[in-house]
């Protein structure tokens, strides 16, 4: 996948994206990056998290496709006058290069203000824990997806991976198992994918999984819950 060129091109909402040369597979989708990641991260995971968790004081959260981190970025900005200590880990096993990020237009798109603090998430030294805020730590893990391998630790994971269609290996039961085992009872599992065999080997490894409306130009998405 290393040798695959990326290139980076603008969504539907006007946000960037970045599209794996000759795969037709992007890193969010086309119909809008931030629209998609506001909508199935932010909304239906970490607010959906918070309205049930209102009483928590602390969020442990992995990403799976840390990617160009947008999702951690949104997250940093939708915590911010939170009193939950943040300890986002994003794991990723193939790391874009500072150029590539260059070329991305997330804070022109949404927050100038914030652009300093989306500099300082990709600065981050890779596999370090880094504290970002008085209450938001960020680890960048440089590992594959299927070597996730915690038990009860997680509040909420954003599923971030490539589909199916390209990366049938990192939508099996064998990697939702794990994912099972590393959420808390009460956990949560957000991903943009809405397939039926998705949902289906989701529901063969334990979880209470809901069919919610998708972003713009999808009619769904999944959220599966460890529940007690
Ligand atoms: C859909 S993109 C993630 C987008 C990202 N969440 C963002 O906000 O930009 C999928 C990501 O998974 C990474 N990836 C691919 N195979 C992987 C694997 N086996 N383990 C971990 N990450 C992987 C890719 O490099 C890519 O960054």
């Amino acid at each position: 996948m290393n040798n695959i060129k990326r290139n980076v091109i603008i969504t539907a909402d006007g946000s960037t994206t970045i599209e794996m040369d000759g795969w037709n597979e992007h890193y969010h989708s086309t119909h809008g990056a931030i629209s998609e990641a506001r909508h199935v991260f932010i909304q239906n995971g970490l607010t959906y998290w918070k309205s049930m968790n209102v009483k928590a004081e602390v969020c442990h959260l992995l990403e799976i496709g840390f990617g160009t981190g947008l999702n951690t970025w949104l997250t940093y900005i939708a915590s911010q006058d939170d009193d939950v200590v943040m300890n986002y880990t994003g794991v990723e096993a193939f790391p874009i290069d500072s150029e590539l990020v260059s070329k991305l237009n997330f804070t022109k798109q949404i927050s100038s203000d914030h652009a300093s603090i989306f500099k300082e998430i990709h600065d981050v030294k890779w596999n370090e824990r880094a504290k970002l805020s008085k209450l938001f730590f960020l680890e960048k893990m440089t590992k594959k997806t299927e070597e996730v391998d915690d038990t009860n630790l997680y509040d909420l994971i954003y599923f971030d991976a490539f589909g199916a269609r390209v990366q049938p290996e990192l939508w099996t039961t064998s990697i939702f198992r794990n994912m099972f085992t590393a959420l808390k009872f009460g956990g949560v599992l957000v991903t943009y994918s809405a397939k039926g065999s998705v949902r289906r080997a989701m529901i063969d490894v334990g979880f209470v999984v809901e069919r919610l409306p998708g972003p713009i130009g999808k009619r769904e998405m999944l959220r599966a819950s460890k529940k007690n």
